[in-house]
């Protein structure tokens, strides 16, 4: 059995968790490749709504394993209360979920580091969600990080205490006001670790192996989205893993010959959070509508995404860099109700027209080029097949398939599940 991928093509919140919750039933294992707890997969079914963090969005199907691969940082405490919020919805999570002993832990001192390292930044600051997700990955290429494996060893808590002094002088380093209470943190944190040693830790590497001989149907779940990748997206304003389909290979162990389809999800429009580069950035009141109608707040931090036309030679790239084959596109119902809707074809770069993404995206060197579509008015939200969607929307969703050269197989038109429209 093939081994597919599935991940963001914008800047985050694309709607993943939904797809692969959707996607699941085909599948025996959920794998998540990188990120941490700066994710918020979000889920909605029967009426309720999920939001995971460190989790694969497999979770809620009984026949599915998800695994958390060696490219994830994993805050315990964080963990800990993801795994308590599923127990009320009666989840065995214990026999559903497995975890990489090469996944680096966060520690409470990386989350202080990230705060000391956002303030010292002032107006340059990246817009972290301050999970300490930066100064984790920067300890693992430091070769200084502490890994889940490591829990098993019986000097754990003297790694523990050698790598969290030395943040503790770091942070005095930055020279920041910072208000914390390391021994309570602390407390938290070892309680966290104790529950988490009833979960089950493996070399995933080779437990994916192994799947794959045996036939098992195994789904990459990405977190953050392509623009967001530490190599291709808008550095500095970036995550810190590799969110493109190459952090499959590397996050989970898995050869890149293996990969078989590469689902890429984009918003019908674009959001982000955070600071840096959005060419297509609205500041009217159609980014407001944009926001308001399209619930627009992050799920972990609660901060109102910023809003844009959908941009088509971002959107290009990150399909380019990914090899994506299928496309889903999402909130198309987001966009009902607007007269004109906007897609940028092309930027006007320091003088000429041009088609492919420049190093510097910043909006002194890059103003976008737009065509113009027809808008719809109906509600899609109970729209279940592609033929009675408005004309409009299709013809929306055919030039974006033209331009891309990459057939959109999915439209969703609301949060739910079964607000799914597959072609
Ligand atoms: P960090 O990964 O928390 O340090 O955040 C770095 C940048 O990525 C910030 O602009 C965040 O807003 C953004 N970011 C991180 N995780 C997500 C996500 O899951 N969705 C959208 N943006 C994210």
């Amino acid at each position: 059995m093939a081994v597919d991928l599935l991940l963001g093509l914008q800047w985050g919140d694309e709607g993943k968790g939904k797809i692969v919750d959707v996607l699941t039933s085909k599948y025996d294992i959920i794998a998540r490749f990188q990120g941490g707890p700066n994710a918020g997969h979000t889920l909605e079914f029967d009426g309720i709504k999920h939001v995971l963090r460190t989790i694969p969005s497999g979770i809620f199907h009984e026949s599915s394993t998800n695994v958390i691969g060696n490219g994830v940082v994993i805050d315990p405490v964080v963990l800990q209360k993801e795994i308590n919020d599923l127990a009320k919805f009666k989840i065995d999570i214990k026999s559903r979920l497995i975890i990489s002993r090469k996944a680096h832990l966060i520690l409470p001192t990386h989350r202080l580091l990230d705060a000391a390292s956002e303030t010292s930044k002032g107006k340059a600051k990246i817009g972290s969600t301050l999970k300490g997700i930066g100064p984790t990955y920067m300890d693992k290429t430091g070769r200084n990080g502490i890994r889940v494996g490591d829990i098993e060893l019986e000097d754990f808590k003297e790694r523990y205490r050698a790598l969290a002094d030395k943040h503790e002088s770091m942070i005095s380093f930055y020279n920041v006001a910072l208000q914390y209470n390391l021994e309570e943190l602390e407390e938290e944190f070892f309680a966290a670790i104790e529950s988490l040693k009833e979960l089950t830790f493996i070399d995933s590497e080779e437990y994916l192996h192994q799947a794959q001989k045996d036939g098992k149907a195994i789904l990459c779940e990405g977190a953050q989205g392509s623009l967001l990748d530490i190599d291709f997206g808008t550095y500095p304003f970036v995550t810190s893993s590799n969110t493109t389909a190459a952090g499959a290979c590397t996050g989970l162990g898995i050869a890149p010959n293996k990969i078989k389809e590469v689902y890429g999800i984009f918003k019908a429009y674009v959001t982000r959070v955070g600071s840096g580069p959005f060419p297509t950035e609205l500041f009217d009141e159609v980014g407001t509508k944009m926001a308001t109608i399209g619930n627009e707040f992050g799920s972990v931090t609660g901060r109102q995404r910023r809003c844009g036309w959908l941009d088509l030679v971002a959107l290009k790239y990150a399909v380019q860099v990914n090899g994506v084959t299928q496309l889903m596109m999402m909130k198309g119902d987001v966009l009902s109700g607007f007269d004109t809707l906007k897609i940028c074809t092309s930027y006007n770069y320091k003088g000429s027209t041009i088609e492919h993404l420049p190093y510097n995206i910043e909006p002194e060197n890059v103003t976008p080029v737009y065509q113009e579509f027809k808008g719809w008015q109906a509600d899609l939200t109970g729209m279940t097949t592609y033929e009675v969607l408005p004309a409009e929307l299709k013809a929306y969703i055919e030039f974006i398939e033209k331009e891309v050269e990459v057939p959109i197989k999915i439209v969703s038109v609301g949060p739910d599940r079964k607000q799914t429209i597959m072609r």
